[in-house]
């Protein structure tokens, strides 16, 4: 659970934000759900031990210490995720999964987090086999969590999107929600270029995150959230970073005024067609070729 050592106490976010969603928390139930589990033992099931953490990523994040490799973040986020999604957590969510186009049989969601996204995937395509791929063992033990509690089949790995160690061509259906504000835009260039290579031509990827264009407008935006490259996200664009990294008919709309969805589709591989006479015309002489 956050400790008064755990958090900063001289910022926006700890001076307005915390003690909002202290009063709106309900911390006796997160208490609760800290004191269930041994989160060390269980999340040494889901690590993988040779992998490297980024060095964007070692810090702290939303004020909390070690941001997401903290065990006071896995259990806080979809408490407080809540009330920053307007103007509902869930509609926001859905505005990804309306734009998906086809009818994936693979799904990757990567930093999926506590899974919210990754399990709306599952209902709404549950043919589907869908793997959530996140950085922290215990975001990923929460997703685990709430997966099994809705008795939704889904996979859960501990990966870095950048690197994902699927083969290539391996999935329809690529997302990421609230991941790219996180990441150093470079970062978030590489994922989309890791996302163009696992995904089946044809495939198409996903991303829900903050609305570029109007976070850009809105400094306090920027700043309260402690992120510490949401700055560097509202100056970038999602329609051109996917477009370089090789996707088409790439699109962005906004899903209310804070959010928006950026759809791109890999494209079918390029087949030069030979014209040539077809054998059954034979040496027919078209009429409009007569000399
Ligand atoms: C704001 S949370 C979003 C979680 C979830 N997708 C959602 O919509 O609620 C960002 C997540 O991205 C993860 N993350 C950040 N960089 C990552 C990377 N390079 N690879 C995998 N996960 C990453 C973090 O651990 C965290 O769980």
């Amino acid at each position: 659970m956050a400790t008064q050592q755990d958090t900063q106490s001289d910022t926006l976010f700890e001076r307005f934000l915390a003690p909002m969603f202290n009063l709106l928390i309900d911390r006796e139930a997160l208490r609760r759900y800290y004191e269930s589990r041994d989160w060390e033992a269980d999340s040494e099931q889901l690590r993988q031990p040779s992998l490297a953490y980024p060095a964007y990523y070692d810090q702290n994040f939303h004020g909390i210490q070690g941001g997401y490799l903290s065990v006071n973040a896995a259990i806080t986020y979809d408490p407080v995720t809540q009330y920053l999604l307007p103007p509902h957590e869930d509609w926001v969510r859905r505005g990804l999964i309306e734009r998906v186009r086809c009818q994936p049989r693979r799904v990757l969601d990567l930093g999926c987090g506590t899974g919210s996204t990754t399990l709306l995937l599952k209902k709404s395509f549950p043919q589907a086999e869908v793997i959530g791929l996140d950085l922290s063992p215990y975001m990923l033990l929460v997703a685990a969590d709430k997966a099994a509690e809705a008795g939704l089949d889904i996979q859960v790995k501990h990966g870095n999107a950048e690197q994902t160690g699927f083969p290539d061509a391996s999935f329809d259906l690529v997302t990421a929600s609230l991941l790219f504000h996180e990441t150093p835009p470079l970062v978030a260039c590489n994922i989309l270029q890791e996302a163009f290579r696992l995904l089946k031509p044809g495939g198409e990827v996903l991303i829900l995150d903050g609305n570029q264009a109007t976070l850009r407008q809105s400094d306090w935006l920027t700043q309260i959230f402690e992120e510490p490259y949401m700055k560097d996200y509202a100056a970038g664009d999602l329609n051109n970073w996917m477009s370089t990294a090789g996707f088409g008919n790439v699109a962005t709309h906004e899903v209310w005024w804070v959010n928006q969805v950026t759809r791109g589709v890999k494209p079918l591989p390029y087949r030069k067609v030979e014209f040539s006479r077809p054998d059954a015309l034979g040496d027919r002489v078209w009429a409009g070729a007569r000399a």
